[in-house]
């Protein structure tokens, strides 16, 4: 969003922390459980960097967009997985995943790359859990669940900034025309009329 002076208004990060906590189920316990296992985990995760850049080299529609920067995204990456399991998870965290969201809308980065990406750290993620804990169903079971729950509270953010930029773009077409959004609808509902 937008103010009238073309300021963009940045969302209420602790009202989009509960929300987002509500759509991912992550609770304290959760948060809880990938604390403990921050030290077993934390020394692995730089494989899960690694892996997660190999894999993108390979996918052509993201390899161009890592051309001479790999080294330090790897750091950046890698400094957010062990994250994932320090959070803690309040609206500091959300504000700086909404802040990365937006670092990828602004590079033009599609927003599928979002799911995309954390699916495939997911993936491998689960890979070590069940190294680890695989003797354990419960305790595994349980990590996995916290996981799923950490992740997509991350996905969460990141694609509401891509949403809120789609705002942006329509708020400053109305500012930059002088349109009012009732005019902008109405232009655009008979547009779709003439199109169905
Ligand atoms: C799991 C999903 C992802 C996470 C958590 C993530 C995380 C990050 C972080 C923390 C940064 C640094 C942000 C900053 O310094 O402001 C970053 C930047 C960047 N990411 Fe991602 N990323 C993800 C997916 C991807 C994918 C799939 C690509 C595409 C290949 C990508 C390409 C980039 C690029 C090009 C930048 C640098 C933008 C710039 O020029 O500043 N990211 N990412």
């Amino acid at each position: 969003m937008i103010d009238k002076k073309g300021n963009i208004i940045k969302p209420d990060f602790v009202e989009l922390t509960r929300y987002a906590k509500q759509f991912s189920g992550l609770t304290t316990e959760k948060e809880a459980v990938l604390l403990s296992i921050k030290d077993e985990v934390s020394p692995l995760l730089g494989t899960v960097t690694d892996k997660f850049y190999d894999s993108m080299n390979d996918i052509s529609e993201a390899a161009s967009f890592l051309e001479g920067r790999v080294a330090a995204l790897k750091q950046t990456h890698l400094n957010w997985m062990i994250s994932i399991f320090t959070g803690p998870y309040n609206e500091a965290y959300t504000e700086s995943m909404y802040n990365v969201g937006d670092t990828h809308v602004r590079v033009n980065l599609p927003v599928e790359f979002m799911s995309g990406g954390v699916t495939l750290v997911c993936n491998e993620l689960y890979k070590i859990v069940f190294e680890l804990y695989g003797n354990d169903s419960m305790k595994a079971h349980s990590i996995v669940d916290a996981i799923n729950s950490a992740m997509g509270f991350s996905l969460f953010v990141m694609q509401k900034s891509y949403h809120a930029s789609i705002d942006e773009a329509l708020d400053k077409f109305l500012l930059i025309t002088g349109m009012s959004e009732a005019l902008f609808e109405k232009l655009s509902s008979s547009f779709n009329a003439t199109r169905s």
